[in-house]
């Protein structure tokens, strides 16, 4: 890897020469290689060494800019070091950081009503990464469906779509069809069932077993490609889930929290899900934070002892998700995702080089799918990098394009511009 990534280094450095800091260039290539050396291997990371950030720009230890169109993977969805978000953190550092679930917090009840309140859901139950809010969905679905609609013992199925992506743990993996997320990780957790992401008649015979507990679902999957389903799928999902008694659980950990530009990417087909699961954005892109939101008799089913995480809800987390609550409830983000989204939807749709086969988006969200014959697409992303953008492939033939909601417009066009050159750039 750092022999691809030095190549691509020489791409910045030959730029950086006229740009005068070439000679700082080296302390990035040194600490990629020490991270090289004495990390371990999970992400294929852009070359680029990052020293500070401010809104929707990242300067590296170089002192080079970026625009930044990655987002942490919509994590930071309010931009870098959002004020009121740092405010929040700040404030709460000079008052508690920790008390575990063994004691109270003046703030777990506050934050649970006020997210129940923006979701429309009554309880919430915090967590701390992504994939443990999905870990804490499934047992929760399970529970639900021997404690409540009478599954025997250690039958339960849970429905999932192809291409999903919820996250690494084992049991996470046990249903993707990522092979490098299943590699030599089994042996595999059963009690899932895939079908086709979008497919009412699929999802419609899977729910037939009267096993199956729960279906869980992207709303749009992110890591896929940014995979908007057909109009209707979502209703008519959460309708059969009702009709079946299987819950309908909304993963939204990307989608959520206006990237699409509604508050959840479920609002724009008018769907209440028995549980919605966040994390990402919700931590402001300060600390990590997840939740399982729900109703009161399926989160209900967790008696006291059968579920925990000693960070799950701590004070500092909870003291900016709150401030990220605030945010939300002035409709901003969610407007400015809708309109900034549908310049960045028609400047692509309108612009993109003939080696793009697709657009797809929802919000300040794109996925630009290039023809097979031109994929790899990392090599654009490398070629964005170089122009001082970071924009990551996913898969090998998608960019995804997720700047952060705050992003002036100015610096949107300036980053689409950059994007489609370094698509054009990149026919074969
Ligand atoms: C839809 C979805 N669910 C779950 C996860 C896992 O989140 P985390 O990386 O915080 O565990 C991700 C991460 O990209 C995601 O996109």
């Amino acid at each position: 890897m750092p022999g691809a990534d030095a190549r691509v280094i020489g791409i910045a450095s030959a730029r950086n020469d006229s740009w005068g800091y070439r000679g700082c260039m080296t302390d990035a290539t040194d600490l990629i290689e020490l991270e090289h050396q004495r990390g371990a291997n999970n992400y294929h990371p852009l070359p680029v060494v990052v020293d500070h950030a401010e809104g929707a720009w990242v300067t590296d230890v170089a002192g080079r800019r970026y625009l930044d169109f990655l987002s942490a993977y919509s994590a930071l969805n309010f931009g870098h070091r959002h004020p009121r978000l740092v405010a929040a953190a700040h404030a709460q550092l000079d008052k508690v950081t920790l008390t575990s679930r063994a004691i109270h917090s003046a703030l777990l009840g506050p934050f649970c009503e006020e997210l129940a309140d923006l979701l429309d859901q009554d309880r919430v139950l915090p967590m701390n990464s992504g994939a443990e809010a999905v870990e804490t969905a499934i047992k929760t679905a399970r529970a639900w469906g021997y404690r409540v609609k009478g599954v025997p013992p250690d039958q339960a199925v849970i429905v999932v779509a192809h291409n999903n992506f919820h996250g690494r743990t084992t049991t996470i993996v046990s249903f993707s069809d990522d092979p490098d997320a299943r590699g030599d990780f089994g042996p595999f957790t059963p009690g899932f069932v895939s079908v086709d992401h979008g497919d009412v008649a699929a999802l419609q015979a899977a729910l037939a077993d009267p096993n199956v507990v729960a279906f869980l679902v992207e709303p749009v999957q992110g890591e896929a490609g940014i995979i908007v389903p057909p109009p209707g799928y979502l209703a008519a999902a959460a309708h059969m889930c009702r009709e079946a008694d299987v819950l309908f659980v909304a993963d939204e950990i990307q989608s959520g929290l206006a990237r699409t530009g509604t508050t959840l990417a479920v609002d724009h087909a008018g769907v209440r899900p028995d549980m919605v699961l966040l994390g990402k954005a919700l931590g402001g892109g300060i600390v990590p934070i997840s939740v399982v939101a729900s109703r009161a008799d399926v989160l209900g089913v967790l008696q006291p002892g059968q579920h925990g995480s000693t960070f799950g809800g701590n004070p500092l987390a909870l003291a900016v998700a709150r401030e990220v609550i605030a945010l939300l409830r002035t409709g901003e983000f969610q407007e400015r995702s809708t309109r900034l989204g549908q310049h960045m939807l028609t400047r692509l749709n309108a612009e993109s080089p003939s080696i793009v086969r697709e657009v797809r988006g929802l919000g300040l969200w794109a996925g630009v799918e290039v023809v097979p014959e031109a994929a790899p697409v990392r090599p654009a992303a490398l070629r964005a990098l170089a122009e001082g953008v970071i924009v990551k492939d996913t898969h090998a033939t998608t960019l995804r394009l997720a700047p952060p909601l705050m992003i002036e417009q100015a610096d949107l066009d300036h980053g689409i511009d950059v994007v489609l050159s370094a698509l054009a750039a990149s026919a074969p």
